[in-house]
């Protein structure tokens, strides 16, 4: 891929396709093995990126679960290399699934990133409520993304990412403060646990019954992230022109988040259908048209007047034979 320069009005910007200091966007289309020698040491302040699962997707081969983590363990340690000392990086993954036995990939990641002497801040449990419906184990609803640190020293921006509070008139009870609001005005802490985008996916479910391709910011890659997931890491994790990188891109979601909050962005891909609709993503964000869900969007609650949320009438038939 060549770099290109493509002027939309009103702004002009640039994909290049090879590390340069001055730049603001690198698409690599190719192996980020490749990519990781060619970035200067310790400048990147947040590498974020959901890496192949070895599940056997249209864009990776299925080996065993040992020759998987020693090729991520390479490049994990290529990574550690360009990451600032006050960088960190957020891993985000499910599970390896064998024969119907379930291998929490998070459970080996931690070993790998202890290794290379990263401290882990939270384990974060991306909640869901659509996927699968498993039949011998219970149905998957979560994955979990994994916030490591290169040192003690780190960027935490909390009032970048705060969500409203549930309760904000609630008042001290007791002591010099009786009586004053207990609570933050910019919000709470959006805890460990996100919802993001969860209920959006459902609702779409609602609608009409594919949720993968209604959502307003699904492409045709099996595996995306929501750009809203990796706003909030880059809000809390980064300042303004840092360089973000995802060196498992797909379709450019994290340079997208990247991008909507004024960093610098850089991302590897290997396959040209996904790297392609990543330029086309980046090109609709500039010019305004990307559909993307807000960030901090309420999530949707049914209101139980949708269809989807009635008991239908052959259970209730049953119920009524049960009982007689
Ligand atoms: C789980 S997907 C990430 C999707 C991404 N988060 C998004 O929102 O589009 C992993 C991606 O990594 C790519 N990939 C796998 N191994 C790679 C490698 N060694 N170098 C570069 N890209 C790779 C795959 O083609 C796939 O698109």
């Amino acid at each position: 891929m060549a770099d290109m320069t493509l002027p939309l009005f009103p702004v002009t910007y640039e994909i290049h396709s090879a590390y340069q200091p001055d730049a603001r966007i690198v698409l690599y289309p190719g192996l980020v093995e490749d990519y990781l020698k060619t970035v200067p040491s310790g400048s990147v302040r947040l590498i974020v990126t959901s890496p192949p699962y070895n599940l056997g997707k249209s864009y990776e081969s299925r080996t065993s679960i040992e020759r998987y983590l020693e090729t991520q363990s390479a490049i994990i340690e290529g990574l550690i290399d360009l990451l600032a000392d006050d960088g960190s990086i957020c891993w985000q993954v499910g599970n390896y699934v064998q024969d119907g036995e379930v291998f929490p990939l998070d459970i080996y990641y931690y070993g790998l990133f202890k290794q290379h002497g990263l401290s882990l801040r939270n384990r974060v449990i991306w909640h869901f409520g659509h996927g699968l419906h498993a039949s011998k184990r219970f149905s998957g609803r979560y994955e979990t993304l994994l916030w490591f640190t290169k040192s003690k020293q780190y960027i935490f921006n909390l009032d970048e990412v705060r969500v409203p509070s549930k309760y904000p008139g609630k008042l001290h009870y007791k002591g010099d403060k009786r009586g004053q609001p207990s609570g933050n005005p910019k919000g709470k802490n959006p805890s460990d646990i996100w919802e993001v985008v969860a209920e959006d996916w459902e609702s779409c479910l609602w609608d009409i019954p594919n949720v993968k391709s209604n959502h307003p910011e699904k492409t045709e890659h099996p595996c995306q992230f929501p750009v809203e997931l990796v706003e909030r890491c880059v809000l809390a994790l980064t300042q303004e022109d840092d360089w973000v990188f995802d060196p498992f891109a797909g379709v450019g979601s994290s340079l997208i988040a990247g991008l909507r909050h004024n960093r610098r962005v850089m991302g590897c891909e290997k396959e040209p259908q996904y790297l392609e609709t990543a330029v086309h993503r980046i090109g609709d964000h500039f010019n305004g048209t990307l559909k993307t869900r807000p960030l901090g969007r309420p999530v949707h609650q049914p209101t139980g007047r949708e269809k989807v949320t009635q008991t239908p009438q052959e259970w209730l038939q049953h119920e009524k034979d049960d009982e007689a």
